[in-house]
């Protein structure tokens, strides 16, 4: 039997057309059954009248069930047309249904906006919760959204590349999650914080323009536009500069913007700019919120952030005893050309202004980047300011200052947030509402309930002790 997709039923109106759809509702009238029907193109009303056969079938029928409908395609009476929803001039005349599983009854509405449902129920039953339409739309936007970037960068001659998971522990900022191995016990991987490594090996290697849309691992608290693992679009290129790379970003996000979210409006092109002094003088922080008119959706207020400090001094020292300063945001990135000359003498520390961008929407920070330290002996400075000594950097970073003496070419990049990015595209106020399966606020996974307990054999062949944390504790923040 063919399926014909609810999109398509006008094309065959008269006609006996069989859609393979999911029930929204039921609507039981005696002799009469009503159903509103939706597959994954649109939705479209169904009524079995007349048909004692068709209609014991029709009475097992429970809301949310997957079946196969076998109708002709009515053109409705005119006093019928309903042109608030689509497929509003026509009706399937029910000849046959095939139940083809059906549903519990659900543990939540889902006919509506699911928002005002306890999200730890959401985020358990999540496979239904992303049957809303809300959050259905959420999901493919996202999709669509991520073919737009692909293709606008394919064009570009970027490459996607993919980079490991399994991978050593990288300076973000973060505490890593770690991950234990079978044959090396008491040795870890570590899930990477960000590519930032490996994209700058990637300049290395000659590829020049290197994306990938990168799942970024981070134990770090959760808060509404944060996650323990989520996805940056990720992006570094060889042979330019800050302005090639700001200019490439403000581009592709204005027409990202123009061509998937019209109804939106930009509230400044070209985007404006601020240093970062000027954003913590006037707004207290480095993530200004600059929009004219905050009632407003639809607007959305880009601002670039720059000229941040490289080095902040640090209350602790580092594990080896030395050093107070650290890197502010990113070790890899290269001090501006003014600033130079106190970096290469290890002057005026806290003065060294870092090439760091951010670019801010709306008050989130959706993204940032540099221009990196491509020569070796400048980007070991960096880390002889932070005050690790020879052996650290070697351990550490060898690898890299390694790779960078092999006439590695000067290079730039930046990492959008891109849950963020869909969070405010979507008018969403929570990152977890643009993730298909996202962690709790206190990072577990409902659906799969984890994290979880691992049997005694498997922690004696990783060569783990576990100590057990009390869980209450946990879950009080403690
Ligand atoms: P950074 O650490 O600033 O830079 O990360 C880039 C962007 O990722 C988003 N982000 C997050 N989104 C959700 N949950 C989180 N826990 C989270 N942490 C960060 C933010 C942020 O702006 N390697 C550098 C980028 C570069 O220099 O190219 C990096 O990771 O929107």
């Amino acid at each position: 039997m063919e399926r014909t997709l609810i999109k398509d039923l006008h094309e065959h109106t008269g006609k006996e057309v069989t859609i393979g759809a999911i029930v929204s509702v039921v609507r039981q009238q005696g002799k009469m059954a009503f159903f509103d029907f939706r597959d994954r193109t649109s939705v479209i009303q169904g009524v079995v009248f007349g048909k004692p056969e068709v209609l014991e079938v029709a009475k097992e029928v429970t809301e949310e069930s997957s079946l196969f409908v076998t109708g002709i395609v009515n053109q409705r009476p005119e006093k019928m047309v309903n042109d608030k929803v689509e497929n509003g001039d026509i009706e399937l005349e029910i000849t046959g249904i095939e139940i083809l599983n059906k549903s519990e009854v659900l543990p939540f509405p889902i006919r509506n906006d699911t928002k005002s449902i306890n999200e730890m129920v959401r985020l358990k039953y999540r496979f239904l919760d992303l049957r809303s339409e809300k959050m259905h739309s959420n999901i493919i936007n996202r999709s669509k959204v991520q073919k737009f970037i692909r293709d606008f960068l394919t064009k570009l001659d970027f490459f996607e590349i993919e980079t490991p998971l399994l991978s050593a522990p990288t300076q973000e900022g973060s505490r890593s999650f770690v991950v234990p191995h079978r044959i090396w016990q008491g040795k870890f991987f570590s899930l990477p914080q960000s590519p930032q490594q490996y994209k700058q090996l990637l300049m290395c290697s000659g590829f020049e323009k290197y994306f990938q849309f990168a799942k970024c691992m981070r134990d770090e608290d959760s808060r509404g536009d944060r996650q323990p693992e989520f996805t940056q679009l990720d992006m570094e290129l060889a042979f330019v500069n800050k302005e090639d790379v700001i200019s490439l970003n403000e581009n592709l996000l204005i027409d990202l913007v123009e061509k998937n979210y019209p109804e939106k409006k930009i509230q400044e092109v070209p985007f404006p700019r601020m240093t970062y002094k000027e954003s913590m003088e006037k707004y207290g922080n480095d993530r200004p919120d600059i929009r004219t008119e905050k009632d407003d959706p639809n607007l959305l207020a880009f601002v670039w952030i720059t000229d941040f400090p490289m080095f902040e001094e640090t209350d602790t020292q580092n594990i080896d005893g030395t050093g107070k300063w650290t890197f502010s945001h990113n070790p890899f990135s290269k001090p501006e050309d003014s600033s130079m000359e106190n970096f290469m003498s290890k002057g005026n520390i806290g003065e060294i202004i870092s090439t760091q961008y951010d670019i801010v929407l709306n008050g989130f920070e959706i993204g940032g980047g540099s221009v990196r330290n491509h020569d070796p002996v400048k980007l070991k400075r960096t880390f002889e300011i932070m005050g690790y000594n020879e052996d650290r950097i070697n351990k550490n970073f060898g690898h890299m200052l390694t790779a960078l003496s092999f006439g590695c070419p000067p290079h730039a990049g930046i990492a959008w947030g891109f849950d963020r990015l869909m969070m405010i595209l979507e008018n969403e106020e929570n990152i977890r509402e643009v993730m298909a399966f996202p962690k709790t606020r206190e990072g577990k996974d409902m659906l799969m309930e984890s994290p979880s307990e691992i049997n005694i054999e498997q922690a004696l062949e990783l060569g783990i002790k576990i100590n057990k944390k009390d869980e209450d504790n946990i879950n009080n923040g403690g």
